[in-house]
């Protein structure tokens, strides 16, 4: 193997800029992801109940939760909480403006 050995100041100059910029692009990337990790929140309550609920309350799995005006608080106890059968969900997946707004939906409609 071919051993690379910088000399000068030249090089130790080239040396210490190229650290420095990995530094500043790797803060940046660490910022990125915390950024994304917190800012995904789902369009309304329609595309919550269609893309998450509806897998499970549209196909018969889990009961019927539409059309039964269930109190917006119960909904988001059950899908904090879950409810034997029904997987709870964290706010990762389902962000707390997410599930007030599926919540309402749900008692609405
Ligand atoms: C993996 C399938 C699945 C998904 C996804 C799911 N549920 Fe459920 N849910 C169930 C099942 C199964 C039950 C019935 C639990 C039992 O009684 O054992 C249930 C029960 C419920 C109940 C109680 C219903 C009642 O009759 O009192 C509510 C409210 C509810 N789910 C809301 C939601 C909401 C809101 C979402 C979307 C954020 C959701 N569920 C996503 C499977 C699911």
């Amino acid at each position: 193997m071919r051993k690379i050995i910088l000399r000068g100041t030249a090089s130790g100059f080239l040396l210490a800029g190229t650290v420095t910029v990995g530094l500043v692009a790797n803060t940046a990337w660490a910022q990125s992801q915390n950024d994304s990790s917190v800012g995904f929140e789902w369009k309304d309550g329609t595309e919550v109940y269609a893309k998450v609920c509806g897998h499970c309350h549209e196909t018969k799995v889990g009961p019927v939760i539409r059309g039964r005006h269930l109190p917006a608080a119960y909904v988001r106890t059950i899908v904090r909480d879950g409810l034997r059968a029904m997987p709870s969900f964290r706010s990762s997946e389902i962000d707390d403006t997410s599930l007030e707004k599926v919540a309402e939906y749900i008692s609405k409609n």
